[in-house]
């Protein structure tokens, strides 16, 4: 949260809305001195193979320790849309005092409590703590299986070794034991030990247990960015080809028939040159295709800022961290929508500038808005059928209880209302702004080529020419190009890594993008050979998957939808620049 409020400085509203949300965030400065109190924050239980499927850790019937001072942490906006929820455990825990084994609570389980530990514990789940920042997990219980009916069982005792190292915490170790089984009617004696040991960890150095170099840095991950970067020096040569050699036959040819044509001579023209008074029609669907391509700007400068900001700063260290940033750039970037998106609606000569605007930018915010609904109302009813009592809404989270932020009322009400208020007085405005600038700077259409007032006849073509197909095979090499690291990212949204590689992504993305450029402009060349103009034209785990993996997609569509109409449009321009109207 620090380089988001760091940056705010200069808007002042969106100061006070990230203000309203964060004054609590930093709790410390991570430095104590002996026998000072050391805070453990509860977070979330949930099913080990669904990681963003997360409940707060006390909608489970554990307890809470004796301890009373503090109640609950104030989130910022980025840990809550994360599904971070904070609760005190209530452990009394002192810097470099080891704590004897102690009970701090007992629950007699009733029925109800009995049914839910059962269920919690037949599914694997675990729980997450955070202990000075540092996240800690430890499985709830374990079934055992041998016996007919399966016994179940819960760990009810937590051995923390926490290492220091001269006033500050480098180490966290978790020890859970003290196998109970389970039934109705039975009272269960929560314990906790606390161990302090010096350590020689460097404090900088303590997230780095966590990372995984050895998956994220393999052999095939610098092969894999090898191989996409020979894939780039490959199409741009293709399409250097197409513009200098393929092109200038082009010429050459159509230079030969102007001068046949003086002679009378009837001769079959042919290939792109033909269309020049149709290529700059506007598309079918104006509004709707600047809208696009502005949320597609949006979302690669999104992209190349946070990817970069994530290089420079250790994002991972501090939860929510980068996703606060993500939301910070995305409002403050809104003027590239409306800007690119509301002079581009001019340049089309669309009179519903307004419409245009509005449809920018809600186009992304709203598909968040209705995917996070969707799993939500889903994740309700499937709770509901089942006798758990993870009672209201609110207490479902991970990143889709965050997204619903954007739509649904609820408990974190206030936090709700700072996104809300975001996308309504922060987003808006700038968007119009850029809307404004837009229109009034490039509105102006300068094609090279004057536009036929009656659409040419599309010829019959081969198959491998239908738009179709030539946009279908047009994905396969952008695809190629970032599968690779689409794996890791994945890795680290469905399962248990942390992602740090961001200079991998930043490569990634400047490859990918590279490679849509030239992917599409050999697309729309053939496209145009043929004569054709249009050279551009537009279940609970299963839900939460194909949910994420739909909006991911659509981000990525529609970012590389953008990428790719501008290139090609340059392109278009370009080739059809010298050619001689008659
Ligand atoms: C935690 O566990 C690791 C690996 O077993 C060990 O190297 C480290 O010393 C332990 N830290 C503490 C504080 O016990």
């Amino acid at each position: 949260m620090r380089l988001v409020t760091g940056v705010t400085g200069g808007t002042g509203l969106l100061l006070l809305l990230v203000a309203l949300c964060c004054v609590e965030a930093d709790e410390h400065d991570h430095l104590y001195e002996v026998d000072e109190e050391v805070v453990l924050w509860m977070n979330t239980v949930g099913p080990y193979s669904n990681r963003q499927e997360t409940y707060t850790y006390f909608s489970l019937p554990f307890c809470r320790g004796v301890k009373k001072t503090i109640s609950h942490y104030h989130e910022t906006m980025g840990e809550s849309l994360l599904g971070v929820e904070l609760d005190f455990s209530g452990f009394d825990i002192k810097f470099r005092t080891n704590t004897a084994k102690t009970v701090y609570c007992s629950v007699t389980l009733s029925q109800e409590d009995y049914k839910t530990f059962v269920y919690a514990t037949r599914n694997s789940y675990y729980y997450q703590m955070y202990l000075d920042d540092m996240p800690i997990w430890g499985m709830i219980g374990e079934t055992d299986n041998t016996q007919t009916p399966a016994v179940y069982k819960l760990y009810t005792h937590k051995k923390l070794e926490i290492g220091y190292n001269e006033k500050q915490i480098v180490d966290v170790n978790l020890t859970s034991d003290g196998r109970v089984d389970i039934e109705p009617g039975k009272v269960l004696e929560f314990s906790y030990e606390v161990v302090w040991k010096p350590s020689s960890i460097l404090f900088q150095d303590r997230f780095d247990k966590y990372l995984d170099p050895s998956f994220f840095q393999h052999r095939i991950h610098w092969f894999s960015i090898f191989n996409s970067f020979m894939m780039v020096v490959f199409l741009v040569g293709l399409v250097w080809m197409i513009l200098v050699r393929t092109l200038r036959k082009d010429y050459a040819r159509y230079h030969k028939d102007d001068n046949l044509d003086d002679l009378d001579d009837v001769v079959e023209e042919y290939g792109w040159k033909l269309v020049h008074g149709d290529v700059f029609r506007p598309p079918q669907l104006p509004l709707l295709f600047s809208s696009v391509i502005g949320a597609g700007y949006h979302v690669f400068t999104v992209a190349v800022i946070t990817v970069a900001l994530a290089i420079v700063g250790e994002f991972y260290t501090e939860r929510g961290s980068l996703l606060s940033a993500a939301i910070f750039v995305y409002a403050a970037s809104s003027p590239v929508n409306g800007y690119a998106g509301g002079s581009m609606y001019a340049r089309f000569g669309g009179r519903h500038w307004i419409r245009q605007m509005l449809l920018g930018a809600f186009l992304l915010p709203s598909m968040v808005c209705g995917v996070a609904f969707l799993i939500n109302f889903i994740a309700i009813y499937y709770h509901a059928s089942r006798a758990i009592p993870f009672t209201i809404m609110a207490s479902l989270s991970g990143v889709l209880y965050s997204t619903s932020i954007f739509c649904i009322i609820g408990k974190y009400f206030m936090q709700k209302l700072a996104v809300t208020a975001i996308c309504l007085f922060v987003i808006l405005p700038l968007t119009l702004i850029g809307t404004v600038l837009g229109r009034n700077m490039s509105g102006q259409g300068d094609y090279p080529c004057r536009v036929n007032a009656v659409p040419r006849p599309i010829p019959d073509k081969k198959w491998y020419v239908q738009p179709w197909l030539i946009t279908l095979m047009g994905g396969v090499l952008p695809f190629g190009s970032i599968f690779i690291e689409m794996y890791f990212i994945f890795t680290s949204f469905w399962a248990y890594k942390i992602y740090y590689v961001y200079g991998f992504m930043f490569l990634v993305l400047i490859i990918l993008s590279i490679v849509t450029v030239c992917v599409t402009i050999v697309c729309s060349y053939f496209l145009l050979n043929a004569e054709d103009y249009r050279w551009m034209f537009g279940l609970f785990q299963t839900v939460f998957y194909f949910g994420y993996m739909g909006l991911f997609s659509l981000a990525l569509g529609l970012m590389t939808g953008t990428i790719g109409y501008v290139g090609t449009a340059k392109f278009v321009r370009k080739i059809y620049s010298t050619v001689k109207i008659d």
